[in-house]
This record gives structure tokens, sequence and C-alpha cells, in this order.
């Protein structure tokens, strides 16, 4: 993989969906990369595009939805120019895996856990016999630290909690040799403990075998404590990224601020996000200016006349925004 710099690669992505009330503009996103072994998070509220982005990827979009422009460079091939069948076989399952918060989607109901790790494996490693195949698929349910491998094994989906399920479903992703994890909220619905059970997973197995992940949430907190760099989506566009400390220590985007100020601190319950006037664009009639203008409080004509875009204040980090593209100016106006 080392000729290949980047395990993921999205330049200038427009996606649109055909509505009964119009065309809906869901996705422009101008770059988004992911190296090798790294995890990038990807935080915005619902609706803001998450999912559609992770569906583009897989090649999975709705029937009405479409990428109208853009590239998505895997190992430098263009995934939006494959067919569907080079996606199926080659792609989904294999060297992408996706994860959501329902894994029962994802698991076939009527098969054990044994049956489909082992279809897995066998595709993976076709001169292994059905004892060697077992003993692999045992090496990797105690690779995601199933405490009872051999128990698993024999149990069907519904018979497992949610996160024995992710961990069932990481360990396919593993058995399948995936360089690429994305994670669409995929611990959301998981209790506190086990969330960070398997976000300590994903980080140790990105370590040990150089798998990226594309971590979708809408959780700040979370993104934050598990992500090294963090673009923030509004409206179907990141309006901010950096590294974490950038975003955490330096953010510049007043809804980026909005987004932290809603984080617990010392003294401090978490909040959910503090109620910004105006509306959320709407996706049938994107405004040509800032996406941001009508809820911000800092808005200048500037900002009603033309949409900025997203500009590197360092090495690190960019912003979407006229107005805080210096610290001292944002200090005041937010
Ligand atoms: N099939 C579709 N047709 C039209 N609009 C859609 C479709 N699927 C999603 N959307 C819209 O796209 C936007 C982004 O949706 P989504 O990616 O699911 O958001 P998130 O995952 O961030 O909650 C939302 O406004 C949603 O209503
Ligand atoms: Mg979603």
């Amino acid at each position: 993989m080392g000729v290949y710099d980047r395990a993921l690669e999205i330049i200038d992505l427009e996606v649109k969906a055909k509505t009964v009330s119009g065309t809906a503009e869901l996705l422009n996103i101008k770059e988004l990369i992911l190296d090798w072994g790294e995890i990038v998070g990807i935080v915005g509220e619902s609706g803001s595009g998450k999912s559609i982005l992770a569906l583009t990827i897989m090649g999975l979009l709705p029937k009405n939805v479409f990428v109208t422009k853009g590239k998505i460079l895997y190992k430098g091939e263009d995934l939006l120019k494959k067919d569907e069948k080079f996606m199926r076989e080659k792609i989904r399952g294999n060297e992408i895996t996706m994860i959501f918060q329902d894994p029962m989607a994802s698991l076939n109901p009527v098969f054990t856990v044994k049956n489909q790790l082992s279809s897995v494996i066998k595709v993976k490693n076709p001169k292994l016999n059905k004892n060697e195949i077992y003993k692999k698929a045992i090496e990797m349910l105690d690779l995601v630290k199933l405490s009872d491998p051999e128990m698993t094994m024999n149990k069907y989906p519904h018979e497992l909690s949610g996160g024995m399920r992710q961990r069932v479903l990481i360990a396919m992703a593993l058995s399948a040799q995936a360089k690429i994890l994305i994670s669409d909220e995929a611990t959301r619905a998981l209790d506190v403990t086990i969330q960070l059970g398997i976000i300590k997973l994903i980080q140790e197995l990105g370590e040990k075998f150089n798998l990226s992940t594309l971590f979708i949430s809408s959780n700040m907190a979370l993104i934050a404590s598990v992500c090294k760099k963090i673009s923030v989506l509004y409206s179907g566009e990141v309006i901010e990224k950096g590294n974490t400390n950038d975003i955490l220590k330096e953010a510049r985007h007043v809804y980026t601020k909005s987004f932290l100020a809603s984080l617990p601190t010392a003294g401090k319950k978490g909040t959910v996000l503090p109620i910004l006037e105006g509306n959320y664009p709407s996706i049938l009639d994107k405004p040509k200016n800032c996406i941001f203008s009508d809820r911000c409080p800092i808005v200048t004509d500037e900002c009603r006349d033309k949409k900025p875009t997203l500009s590197a204040i360092s090495d690190s980090h960019s912003v979407s925004c006229f107005k805080n593209l210096d610290s001292d100016k944002t200090d005041k106006g937010a």
C-alpha cells in the first residue's frame, strides 16, 4: 500500500437528490483526506449529510441520490468511476467496510457467527481447510476481544448484545482484510462503557493493521476523544477542519464554537447544541452566499453577499468564514 500516499481522498464532491419538490443539494465537499492508519472524525448535526457521505463512498446511495461532480480516490483509483459489480465484489465488505448503528442490518440473521465469519475467511484464504478456518475465526474473535470466542461462534446475531455484534462486524472486516473502516454513528446506541471499549478497539486495530477509519458522529466530545483530525459538517459542507487540538483550542467558526460550548466541562454538564437563531439552510434552496449567514451573530454584508471558501489558517487548520481568519477578531466577535 506504500505507493498510495493516502487511504482515501475525496475531491470536489457534489451530491444531489431528485425530490418531488425539486433538486436538493446534499453534499459539497472540497477536500477530505484520510491517511493510512489514521482516524478522521466527521462531526455534524442530524441532517448535515454524514450518512450520505458514508453511502457515497460505499457506492450505496438511494436511487434518487446521485453524484454530480468529484472524485473519491482509493489506492489511486476513482471509486465513482467503478461499476456496481466492482464495488460489490472488490470494495464493499472487502477493502472498505462500513459499520453503523444497527449491526443487525449487516449480519445475516439466519446464520451463526461461525458461518458468517468462516465464509469471509474462506474467500480470502481459499487454501485453508475447515479446521484452519475455524482456528482463524477464533483468532479473529480473540483479536476483537470477545471474551468467549468459542461460545460466540455458535451464536446467531440476535443472541448477541449490541456491543458484541459490533465486535463481530469488526472481526469480519479484519478477516476481509479491510483497509478502511467507516463508522457511521456505530456506537451511538451502546452504553458508554461498551462504546469506549469499541472505540479503544478501533484505535488499537488502526495501529496494528494500519487500518484507516472515518469516524462519523454527531457527538463532538466523542469525536474529539477518538480522532486526530476533525471536519465539521454543516448542511453538507465542511465549515471548519483541523487537528483535534486546533478545533478544541482554537475553533474559529461560530458554529464549531457552538458545538464546543455544548461539551461538558468541569462544573458544567454537557448540553445539547446552544440554540442559534435563524434556520438551518434548506437543502432545496441552498443559499449562494455563506450557508451560515442566516444564523451567524457576527454576520456582515460580505457574508450576505458572497460564499466563503474553506481557507487555511495554518498547516493543519482551515475555516470557511470571512470573519474568522484571525483569532483576535474571533474572540471579540463571538
Ligand atoms: N434519498 C434522499 N432523498 C432526498 N434527500 C435525502 C435523501 N436521503 C437523505 N436526504 C437528505 O440529505 C440530508 C443529509 O442526510 P443524512 O446524510 O442522512 O444526514 P445525517 O446522517 O448527518 O443525519 C438530509 O437533509 C436528508 O433529509
Ligand atoms: Mg446519519
